[in-house]
């Protein structure tokens, strides 16, 4: 199937959306297998970290994730997230990318708005969809640090100051929570929801238990990123599994399957499909 857009998976989805993001080749063709296996769409994302990872460059793990996305039986979009360098930002159009996430959330409001609307104009002259987001905060988590809000009226002021078509919003989660105990402000979402006219974009969603999620979303959250759930399940199979020598490919195998079954997972409960969990072979 030709690669999907962000824009289209996410105007065509009754529910909710998930965007996972992929650190390695076998991470992706794990979330595809299970957007097979749910049959619904999917966001693969990557990440400005993850581009880091791979020695500076974007093309290897984007032209991987491409093929896979192209290989699969169902829409599959391809999504650079929480870019800070503008060089990195002009390179999404050329490697398949129908999105990026913008992250200017660390600097104060003004720069933040400047830089996002600069972003946003270079995107959608490229035909591209722009998530950014708003925040004050400094730390590792910035907007989404354990605590913070997003005000709906400033959340209002910002889209309309920057021209973004969807906004990652601070409600509650946290990045990198490796327990799933987040507990969200459906108050705040509902109330954000009829503020602004774009998707919100809920990060961090790695910390937030199945039935908050299912809450979120049928409050009105429609992206939902999805990254340490993933690596969880990779580092879990590896180090629990029992073959030994060289050859990696038994523990990349259960990794993949244990990745698989955990993105199945979320994106039956996002979605709202049913679907049986299967244990990996
Ligand atoms: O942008 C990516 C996400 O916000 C992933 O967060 O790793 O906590 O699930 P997570
Ligand atoms: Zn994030």
């Amino acid at each position: 199937m030709p690669l999907a857009t962000t824009a289209s998976i996410v105007a065509a989805a009754p529910a909710g959306v998930c965007a996972f993001n992929i650190v390695t080749l076998e991470h992706a063709e794990a979330v595809a297998l299970a957007a097979e296996r749910t049959g619904t769409p999917v966001i693969l994302q990557v990440s400005e970290n993850a581009v880091r990872f791979h020695l500076g460059r974007l093309r290897p793990i984007a032209d991987a994730a491409r093929a896979v996305a192209a290989a699969a039986s169902v829409p599959v979009a391809l999504h650079l997230d929480h870019v800070t360098d503008d060089g990195l930002l002009r390179e999404a159009a050329d490697a398949g990318f129908s999105s990026v996430m913008y992250d200017a959330s660390r600097e104060p409001y003004e720069i933040n708005v400047a830089r996002t609307r600069a972003a946003a104009d270079w995107a959608h002259g490229c035909g591209l969809w722009l998530e950014a987001e708003l925040g004050e905060v400094g730390g590792k988590d910035g907007a989404h640090a354990p605590g913070v809000r997003t005000d709906p009226g400033e959340a209002a002021a910002f889209v309309a100051a920057t021209g973004v078509d969807a906004l990652a919003v601070a409600v509650g989660s946290s990045h990198a929570m490796t327990t799933r105990e987040a507990r969200l402000d459906h108050d705040l979402i509902a109330a954000l929801r009829e503020a602004l006219a774009v998707p919100l974009v809920l990060h961090g969603s790695s910390g937030v238990p199945d039935d908050e999620l299912r809450r979120a979303v049928a409050a009105g959250m429609k992206k939902i990123n999805i990254g340490t759930a993933l690596n969880i399940a990779f580092t879990a199979a590896i180090e629990g599994s029992a073959h030994r020598g060289a050859d990696p490919r038994p523990r990349l195998t259960a990794a993949r399957d244990r990745m698989a079954e955990a993105a199945a997972h979320l994106l039956a409960t996002v979605s709202g499909v049913a679907h049986e969990c299967r244990t990996a072979s």
